[in-house]
């Protein structure tokens, strides 16, 4: 333990990177996934859990949480670690961007954004300062950056104005967050899938100075290739000492060559929304468990899996379940997709750390092009 947060390199290969991301909360295996905590809770999932399958770090949502129950609250109540029973390390993200995609009414101003809760309608405000005071009430470890991700389709001009909107966001963000040792802030690094533009926000982002830097404004309609483009230039704009995270990533295979590309953390609802629904991830690819093929399948899920749902239960149980709508069917299914996730990263840092990254990315691809069993 240590009272300060740190960043290790513990080994790379090509561009990718292992390390380990020390806080006074416990450590953060590099490349991580944080499983999505938005409401301070990982649906359908014990913290506990969670910890099992081999996370170290969860994500949770200002934009959420100052709605419902309030920052105040949670604070009154302890902060959001004892609240939830996760007193392991919390990222929580600033609010502009849910503000944008689940938000009524909304206006943006260089002030912040104004908006109706999509809850209840009641009015808000979010700007740079508050959202630091909010994620200070939440106990947040790792604060990000209050931030505009501009929504597709969008033109070179908007986008270029919303980034360098971002930049002067991200120096009220580094003003109001203060010194606050052991807790750490990233910027967030907008500009769209331009060149230029990305190197123009890393520039100002770096120039400010921050524990950590983001990419945002991908995953959000672009397409794999387009991310990818631009995660093979964006990493190296940014410093080889701090961590890289790219914000709302993904499905396995967008993970996999995020971490070819020198990324360090992802979040995403995906593993733990698609449980909800009946969609597992292995690594022979997607099963969707609601196929009536299951339905007299006594095999696990996944023989190679050590959750509970593939060691104690089959194929066909998990179809029944589903389509009887019971709730231990997203309590299984989120558990082994966030299993699947969790050993994929260890398989990620292994390979890096045995410099053998290329056949352990062949070997994702050739299981997934087999197809489910
Ligand atoms: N989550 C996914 N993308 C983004 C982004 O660009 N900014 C923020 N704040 N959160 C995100
Ligand atoms: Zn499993």
């Amino acid at each position: 333990m240590t009272d300060r947060f740190q960043f290790t390199l513990h080994a790379t290969d090509g561009p990718a990177r292992t390390g380990t991301i020390r806080t006074p909360r416990g450590e953060i295996r590099t490349p991580a996934f944080m499983p999505v905590g938005t409401a301070a809770t990982v649906k359908a999932m014990m913290p506990e859990s969670v910890r099992e399958t081999g996370a170290d770090i969860l994500l949770g949502n200002t934009y959420h949480l100052m709605l419902r129950p309030g920052a105040e609250r949670v604070a009154r109540l302890g902060g959001l670690h004892k609240f939830m029973n996760w007193e392991r390390p919390i990222l929580t993200d600033s609010g502009g961007f849910q503000v944008m995609s689940l938000a009524g009414l909304r206006k943006l101003t260089e002030e912040g954004v104004t908006f109706a809760s999509h809850i209840d309608g009641s009015k808000h405000v979010l700007t740079p300062e508050r959202s630091m005071e909010i994620q200070r009430l939440l106990g947040s470890d790792i604060v990000m950056a209050f931030d505009e991700c501009p929504a597709l389709p969008a033109t070179p001009e908007e986008v270029a104005n919303s980034m360098r909107l971002s930049m002067r966001w991200a120096q009220r963000s580094r003003d109001a967050f203060g010194d606050r040792p052991g807790h750490a802030l990233f910027g967030i690094m907008q500009g769209g899938v331009t060149r230029e533009l990305r190197e123009e926000s890393a520039k100002a982002l770096t120039g400010i100075g921050f524990d950590g830097y983001a990419i945002g404004g991908l995953a959000v309609g672009e397409g794999q290739e387009a991310m990818f483009g631009v995660l093979d230039y964006a990493p190296g704009f940014l410093p080889q000492d701090k961590p890289r995270y790219l914000m709302g990533v993904g499905k396995p295979d967008d993970i996999v060559g995020a971490v070819q590309r020198g990324v360090d953390m992802m979040d995403c609802v995906l593993p733990s929304r698609s449980g909800r629904t009946g969609q597992a991830w292995t690594r022979r690819g997607q099963v969707n468990i609601k196929n009536a093929r299951h339905q007299d399948d006594p095999r696990p899920l996944d023989e190679n899996c050590s959750c509970p749902a593939c060691r104690n239960y089959s194929r066909a149980y998990l179809h029944h379940v589903f389509k009887s709508g019971e709730m231990i069917s997203g309590m299984l299914l989120t558990w082994h997709n966030l299993q699947y996730y969790q050993d994929l990263m260890q398989g990620l840092r292994d390979a890096i750390s045995s410099a053998t990254l290329d056949d352990f990315v062949a070997g994702f691809h050739a299981a997934r092009a087999q197809g489910d069993i």
